[in-house]
């Protein structure tokens, strides 16, 4: 697949060629991610943030990556600060803003509205999340990680089990995770939610299409026992119609330290896209699990700084170029290492 200049909307693009090409150049961001070294390959250009709907990471995690490549960030959060509060289109919105930018990154709460915005957009526009839809970059760090945490256990992504836990109806990052697995071999993934939020049935014929083993469930404790990788979602009470119908769902599968250890093989690895709900009444993630060594959500998020570095470095054609403009980083960098 081609990155060079190309939107990045759906993981329908990706080929397992082109998720290899991408993890092998985030391999190299780690000593520019860690700040031991510093890169301005991407000194002058511009990264227009288009964010309307909530985000933290994501958001934060996009800007940092482009400016650990030397670039500077402008941002627009919330409809309410924008000109669409005008009932300015998409398409106007996209002229004018792919003229102030190199890259755009966007969220947008209707499914397909990044597709739409791309159309009109004179510069490449990386998807951020469109409504329930999909979160390729989030699939991408979630898969980098589930390939650094098996290379640890000295295994690869073809054979492994996973059960994706929670909201599956509503989740984009689940269905963007479902069909970059699909591109392996032998993947068997358990699809563990209540009746009413069921992974959409395309997902689940497309997996089973590219002959992977697909077994839905509503029992979390049996659903558990013998994966690699727990990946715990939460209920996506944003869509909704009422709290107290998001309220009929939510703690409904909770993972804690009792049951990871009554339940899980050793070493099986918790993983979610976060935001956790830490509300009492939710708490799909317990955070009695914060010391349990396999708890891999924050090494998720470190890793989305190197997956979303060479999401533009692959798109904006500097792969090759990133050590030509680098250095030794010379302030006190606190030990952090990726
Ligand atoms: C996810 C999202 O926005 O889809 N968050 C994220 O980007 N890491 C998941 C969620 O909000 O539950």
């Amino acid at each position: 697949m081609d990155f060079s200049g190309n939107h990045i909307l759906t993981i329908d693009q990706f080929d397992r060629g082109g998720v290899e090409a991408l993890f092998n150049v985030a391999d190299k961001m780690v000593p520019f991610a860690n700040r031991d070294r510093i890169t301005k390959v991407l000194d002058g250009a511009i990264l227009g943030s288009m964010f309307f709907e909530a985000s933290t990471r994501t958001r934060i995690s996009f800007g940092s990556a482009f400016n650990l490549l030397g670039g500077s960030v402008r941002e627009t959060t919330g409809f309410e600060h924008s000109a669409i509060a005008k009932g300015e289109s998409l398409y106007d919105t996209a002229r004018v803003l792919s003229g102030y930018s190199d890259v755009i990154v966007m969220r947008h709460p209707e499914n397909g509205s990044v597709q739409e915005f791309s159309k009109a957009s004179r510069v490449p526009v990386l998807n951020g999340g469109d409504g329930t839809n999909e979160h390729p970059s989030q699939a991408l760090l979630d898969l980098y990680t589930i390939k650094n945490e098996l290379a640890f256990r000295g295994r690869g992504i073809d054979r492994l089990r996973i059960a994706m836990v929670g909201d599956l109806k509503f989740g984009r990052t689940v269905h963007s995770l479902c069909k970059l697995l699909a591109l392996f071999k032998d993947i068997r993934v358990v699809l563990v939610s209540p009746e009413e939020l069921k992974m959409p049935a395309n997902l689940v014929e497309y997996l089973r299409e590219q002959d992977q083993v697909v077994i839905e469930s509503d029992a979390l404790e049996e659903s558990i026992s013998n994966v690699d990788i727990v990946y715990s979602t939460r209920i996506q009470e944003e869509r909704f119609n009422s709290q107290e119908e998001a309220d009929i769902y939510r703690g409904r599968f909770r993972l804690n330290q009792t049951i990871y250890t009554a339940n899980c093989e050793p070493n099986t690895v918790i993983m979610h896209p976060l935001p956790r709900d830490s509300r009492e009444n939710a708490r799909e993630l317990d955070e009695d699990l914060n010391d349990n060594p396999n708890l891999a959500i924050f090494r998720q998020t470190d890793n989305g700084i190197l997956v979303r570095m060479a999401l533009f470095a692959l798109v904006l054609d500097v792969e090759n170029e990133i050590n030509s403009s680098a250095r030794d980083t010379i302030w006190y960098t606190a030990g952090r290492s990726l």
